[in-house]
């Protein structure tokens, strides 16, 4: 099948991914140019999710969105919170861990994207041309404050995940 909004989403997730990845090519040094780039196109990402698919999925059919989304919203949340203080080692790995879970759950067989795509046939071509349109989210500099760490570490406690056991987990 023919899955142009799966394609076009898998390639942005890739293609974010690949920033993080240059982000921190360095062991000992993290390149803020690139984190920057890498914070503002997630947060797109998030925006062309939140503003242009999911609305148009609940428009299709309300009840079966309202059972898939919430999990996402709750992880965009957190993945948006995560983008707040300045990035460490830990906090990385963290953003890491989340963004890898998270994007498997919305490509995998049967999974947000599959499902939106089923939902808004026909309108996919006017679809892609507004995700396309979809202006960068402006970001402030990292907020060093303990205060944009401890919102991050709920956010990601609603998502159901734990800062610390995420930060201790061996790498792989
Ligand atoms: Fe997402
Ligand atoms: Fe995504």
């Amino acid at each position: 099948m023919n899955k142009p909004l799966y394609q076009f989403f898998a390639e942005d997730h890739q293609y974010i991914e690949e920033l993080l990845n240059r982000a921190t090519a360095q062991p000992d040094e993290i390149d803020m140019n690139y984190y920057h780039i890498f914070r503002t196109r997630l947060l797109r990402h998030i925006k062309m999710e939140e503003k242009t698919l999911f609305p148009a999925a609940k428009k299709a059919n309300e009840t079966v969105t309202q059972a898939l989304v919430p999990r996402y919203r709750v992880e965009h949340g957190a993945l948006t919170a995560l983008m707040v203080p300045p990035p460490t080692t830990s906090l990385i790995k963290v953003i890491r861990h989340i963004l890898e879970k998270h994007n498997l759950a919305e490509e995998g067989p049967g999974g947000l994207y599959d499902v939106c795509e089923a939902l808004t046939q026909g309108q996919t071509q006017e679809l892609l041309a507004q995700l396309a349109n979809t202006e960068e989210v402006p970001v402030h500099p990292p907020n060093p404050a303990p205060i944009a760490i401890e919102s991050a570490r709920r956010a990601l406690a609603r998502a159901g995940y734990d800062f610390d056991e995420i930060a201790q987990l061996a790498n792989d």
